[in-house]
């Protein structure tokens, strides 16, 4: 059995105007189904973890109201508080010290970020499975590898190594990872899509706890000795710094574990658009009349909002509130960077 952790502390800048320091990506419900990404999670990982009794979200403070709004089922002592966000490996390393407190060292654990879309539900179960035999017995921090499709950079790299065999009734065996590359610069991205020997990093750990504190003691102290002496008073003295950085690129107890269960990281309005051809063609996310308009992509939170353009190409609309944004659509990563320059939010 494995105890699943939903990461839920984000921003989810690229979102912006629909995502607000207080209503962060992981709330919206951007593909039209009426269930936010984080409750979408939370439905995915269920069955995994025997009941929502076992099921547990870590997020930042200013968050908490809004989790326990989303997720009424989940039991408040299961909502695990960080006074503010410093990025995933504090969180991954706290939550850890909680779970291991709660359920004993050498618990299965397993963590999971809100912002994934998943196609294949029995496939993904049946990975996680696999994912916790091999964490078990092989003592490793169990990452789960995606085929990639294009030399992206925004995702980590994980480079194969030695085959272990089969585990659980997965039908890819477990290797080995020899290297670990958070987000790549584009030319090496490249050489590694060439290459053939590496996969993208999903994104979700699964380790037993002692495996994952005593690498976090030896790579990461800075972050797990204030954790165990002083809990969350500690916080403050964080680094900002992801499991990703802190822990993956450095510890040689890393497995991948290759799966086929269909997978996207939701992680700008080219993946909504991805998302929305594949499964949804017809939803409509805006009420939108188009005179020779190609490519674009329009939003409204309110759905009485009509959005005209004429002779209009590749470009992304969002509205809600009394904010509308208008951006080339490959150029939505830069919202962020507006959002640093011009003090718009919340
Ligand atoms: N509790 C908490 N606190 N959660 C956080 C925090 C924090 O300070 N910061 C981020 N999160 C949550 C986000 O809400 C998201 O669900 C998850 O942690 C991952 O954070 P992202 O910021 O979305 O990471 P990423 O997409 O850039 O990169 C990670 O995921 C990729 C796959 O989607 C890395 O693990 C990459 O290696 C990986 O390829
Ligand atoms: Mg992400």
């Amino acid at each position: 059995s494995l105890v699943p952790v939903i990461l839920a502390g984000g921003k989810g800048e690229r979102f912006w105007p629909l995502s607000r320091k207080h209503r962060p990506k992981q709330f919206l419900s951007l593909d039209g189904s009426g269930r936010s990404l984080l409750q979408a999670t939370a439905d995915r990982l269920l069955n995994t973890a025997r009941g929502w009794e076992h099921l547990f979200i870590v997020t930042a403070s200013h968050l908490e109201d809004g989790v326990l709004e989303q997720l009424p089922e989940l039991p408040p002592q299961n909502l695990l508080v960080e006074p503010e966000g410093r990025d995933t490996a504090p969180a991954v390393a706290w939550s850890t010290l909680e779970i291991a407190k709660r359920y004993g060292e050498s618990v299965i654990t397993g963590f999971f970020p809100a912002d994934h879309w998943i196609a294949d539900q029995a496939g993904f179960e049946k990975t996680l499975e696999a994912a916790s035999e091999v964490a078990k017995q092989a003592a490793a921090i169990v990452t789960l590898g995606i085929a990639p499709t294009h030399a992206a950079t925004g995702y980590g790299y994980i480079e194969q190594g030695e085959k272990l065999g089969l585990f659980g009734t997965s039908s890819s065996p477990a290797y080995r990872v020899d290297r670990f590359t958070e987000k790549p610069d584009r030319e090496t991205a490249e050489a590694f899509l060439a290459s053939g020997r590496f996969s993208w990093n999903g994104g979700m750990f699964v380790f037993r706890a002692d495996v994952a504190l005593q690498e976090l003691r030896h790579h990461a102290p800075e972050i797990l000795l204030p954790l165990e002496k002083r809990g969350l008073e500690a916080y403050s003295t964080m680094p900002k710094k992801s499991i990703d950085y802190a822990l993956m690129e450095k510890t040689d107890r890393a497995c991948v574990l290759p799966v086929t269960f269909g997978w996207d990281d939701l992680g700008d309005w080219a993946a909504i658009e991805r998302l929305l051809k594949s499964e949804n063609p017809n939803v409509e996310l805006a009420r939108h009349v188009g005179l020779d308009t190609r490519g674009a992509l329009f939003y409204a939170t309110d759905k009485d909002d009509l959005i005209v353009t004429i002779g209009l190409e590749d470009t992304v609309i969002v509205r809600d509130g009394n904010v509308t944004l208008i951006v080339k659509k490959d150029r939505t990563q830069e919202i962020k960077d507006v959002l640093k320059s011009i003090q718009l939010r919340p």
